[in-house]
């Protein structure tokens, strides 16, 4: 039978044997239920939130003390449609259940009954749910934290890409978020980002509504040491086999940026046949492989920006881990016309998320096409 590649590369979670590490915030985030209190967790764009918080909902902690919903703001513009995916996300999970639980629903999200029909033919119940149900988003999602907080067995709560509220047109979200996750006696939530500018906004600046209201976690690169187990465990066990040389070398690239890492790897795994070894040639060979893959989306990428912006793209990209992009002397030494066109073109870079700004330095932030960058400029 054909071995999946261990090596995940899509969003989705496939178990613990192909999760690596996050032990330290496993255990932080069980400790944050088990304590009562909430947590944002934040992270670069393809670190592992998402993966971390399907991992701690996966476990068995998690799955015998709570009940655990999971929603994705990203795709949201509105209070409406994130009150309709936390409903569409709460009614799945009922579907199955019995008639009782499904009227326990209904006799508290009174809102959404328009959205609860009896399928003619089957005689089952069904939830049709869809933005003309949420005639009332406010009341909906009073009601639907009424609901978590009726709850016997205590519920958590994750709200992924978090900041897209601070996006919606309708005043005042994030209050009345905060006002309801303030009254929640066992209802915990999980706030995750990875704008990590909008996301230290809304939560470390005092004059917005969750300021200091959870507690932080961080996350970095996956521990080197681990890392180098996991990959080299997967391989041994399809007979296959990764000097440390070649690891350390993705690694290195990328810093251990988690996504990247598991794209080199997962492209590596396929390239080694049983019995053979991956080593730094066949590394070399294969960033030059996927790299390609990606060519031509980066070349589109690049001939939708202006002049100065491509310029600093690739500035940044030569140096990459950019410092005082804004002087002279940065300007001087890549051709740049002054630092004033730099700050423009930077600000449109920074904003769109191209670019991304980590202690005072930028770097492109999708790594493959910063290394593409270097290598067509
Ligand atoms: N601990 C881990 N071990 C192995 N693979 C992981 C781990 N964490 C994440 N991944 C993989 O890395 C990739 C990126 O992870 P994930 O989607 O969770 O990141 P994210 O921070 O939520 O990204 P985004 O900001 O784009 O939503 C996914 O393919 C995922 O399967
Ligand atoms: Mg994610």
């Amino acid at each position: 039978m054909l071995q999946p590649n261990p090596f995940i590369i899509t969003a989705d979670y496939y178990g613990p044997e192909y999760f690596c590490d996050r032990q330290v915030e496993t255990q932080a985030l069980e400790s944050n239920f088990a304590n009562g209190r909430n947590t944002v967790l934040i992270s670069s764009r393809r670190m592992g939130k998402s993966g971390l918080i399907a991992h701690v909902f996966n476990r068995k902690f998690v799955q015998s003390n709570f009940k655990s919903f999971s929603i994705d703001l990203y795709p949201t513009t509105s209070l409406s449609e994130m009150v309709l995916l936390l409903a569409k996300e709460i009614t799945g999970q009922l579907k199955s259940k019995q008639e009782k639980i499904l009227k326990t629903f209904l006799g508290i999200v009174k809102s959404l009954r328009p959205g609860f029909k009896v399928d003619s033919i089957t005689g089952q119940f069904v939830f049709d749910l869809s933005l003309g149900v949420i005639v009332q988003p406010t009341e909906s999602l009073k009601e639907i934290f009424q609901y978590l907080e009726s709850s016997e067995i205590p519920c958590v709560v994750a709200m992924d890409e978090f900041q897209q509220i601070a996006e919606y047109p309708d005043g005042n979200v994030l209050e009345l978020l905060r006002t309801y996750v303030q009254k929640c006696k066992h209802t915990w939530f999980i706030f995750a980002g990875s704008d990590r500018r909008m996301m230290e906004k809304l939560f470390n600046n005092p004059s917005e509504p969750f300021y200091m209201s959870c507690s932080p976690l961080y996350l970095d690169a996956i521990d080197y040491e681990e890392y180098l187990a996991f990959a080299k465990q997967h391989f041994e066990r399809a007979g296959k086999s990764l000097t440390d040389e070649c690891f350390k070398r993705v690694y290195g690239l990328f810093e251990g940026h988690t996504w990247y890492v598991q794209r080199l790897m997962n492209e590596l795994y396929a390239w080694t046949e049983p019995g053979k070894e991956a080593d730094v040639p066949m590394m070399d060979n294969a960033l030059t492989f996927v790299i390609k893959t990606y060519a031509r989306a980066f070349q589109e990428q690049m001939s939708s920006y202006p002049e100065a912006q491509k310029q600093l793209l690739i500035a940044i990209a030569k140096e990459g881990n950019a410092e005082q992009v804004t002087s002279v002397a940065f300007c001087k030494k890549h051709a740049m016309k002054s630092p004033s066109t730099v700050q423009s073109a930077l600000r449109v870079l920074h904003d769109k998320g191209v670019v991304r700004k980590q202690d005072n330095t930028y770097s492109v932030t999708n790594r493959l096409f910063g290394i593409w960058l270097t290598t067509e400029y």
